[in-house]
């Protein structure tokens, strides 16, 4: 390849503007509560979970979010559309923050669509089903189930995407853990170097729910993805693992594998899986002592 084909190439990478966003799990880990409410729709104070997912891509430069959904989480969709009916209703009373509150959910800029996964048949397979809205260009992935609280100017997924157009190659967000909790996600090794403030490190291995590591902490990928188009070709190739899912980490390996670099983003987030009762709990309370009122609330009653 020449300086000017590897320029071309280059600016051939186009920007990140889709995201896609997987909502068809059942939600076991939330039952009863979750039996005819998507799991995504509980809220965290005055939000659903989703809310704040679709609002973190929004922030990060995102202008399509693609859900992949199925027949029994179409409130997802309809809490995203226009309430006419509640909106006017709400206009007509004259309750002008509510209004508000319901009016602008997302900006009008922003696209949603939805895909149907058919059959729960994995991660790699839900991401598979946006394929065709994917044509030859980057993309973010977000799991709702984990919800990202954050200080700092930028956000983890904007990082992220700073780094995939810094570099031009993908990227996983990691969170150092302690290896007895490995067999709960999926888990990269990173290239050693010696380089101080690396923005992001090369992931040389991927493995999901190992049972056991031997080093005593590593590094777990939490649910945020910046992926190149590539990603679609592995997925499309992939084949369901032995608990009869397709997986995402097993196609990231199979890229790394043949030599689709892709690197790791450290997390600078407190995250709390809102997929569980306790997690959900902890977000509700951390969300909720940043408000002065309901720290003193939430004071009163543990006293
Ligand atoms: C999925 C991924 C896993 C990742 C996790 C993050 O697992 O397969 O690699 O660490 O999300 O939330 P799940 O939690 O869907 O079983």
């Amino acid at each position: 390849m020449t300086l000017l084909d590897w320029k071309i190439d280059m600016a051939e990478i186009k920007n990140v503007t889709k995201a896609i966003i997987p909502v068809a799990g059942l939600g076991t880990r939330m039952l009863p509560a979750s039996k005819a409410i998507p799991k995504e729709l509980l809220p965290i104070l005055d939000k659903p979970i989703i809310q704040y997912v679709v609002e973190e891509a929004i922030n990060a430069g995102i202008s399509q979010i693609i859900f992949i959904t199925n027949d029994s989480k179409e409130a997802i969709e309809k809490h995203f559309e226009k309430n006419f009916f509640l909106e006017s209703s709400l206009k007509k009373t004259k309750k002008k923050k509510l209004l508000e509150s319901v009016k602008g959910i997302i900006p009008e800029n922003i696209k949603i669509t939805s895909i149907k996964q058919k059959k729960p048949l994995g991660l790699g397979n839900a991401i598979y089903r946006a394929s065709d809205f994917i044509s030859n260009e980057p993309f973010a992935v977000l799991l709702p189930d984990e919800f990202l609280l954050n200080n700092k100017p930028l956000s983890d997924l904007k990082n992220m995407i700073n780094n995939f157009n810094l570099s031009k190659e993908g990227q996983v967000l990691v969170e150092k853990i302690s290896s007895k909790f490995s067999k709960n996600y999926g888990v990269v090794d990173l290239l050693k170097s010696r380089k101080h403030n690396q923005k992001f490190k090369k992931i040389t291995n991927f493995k999901e729910k190992p049972k056991s590591l031997k080093s005593k902490e590593a590094y777990r990928i939490i649910g945020r993805y910046v992926l190149p188009s590539e990603t679609m070709s592995f997925l499309k190739k992939a084949r369901p693992s032995k608990d009869g899912e397709i997986q995402l980490t097993d196609s990231l390996l199979s890229m790394i594998n043949s030599e689709v670099n892709l690197n790791a983003t450290l997390s600078s987030s407190k995250v709390y899986d809102c997929g569980s009762f306790k997690g959900l709990i902890g977000a509700n309370i951390a969300l909720a002592s940043k408000d002065p009122k309901m720290k003193r609330y939430m004071k009163e009653i543990l006293n």
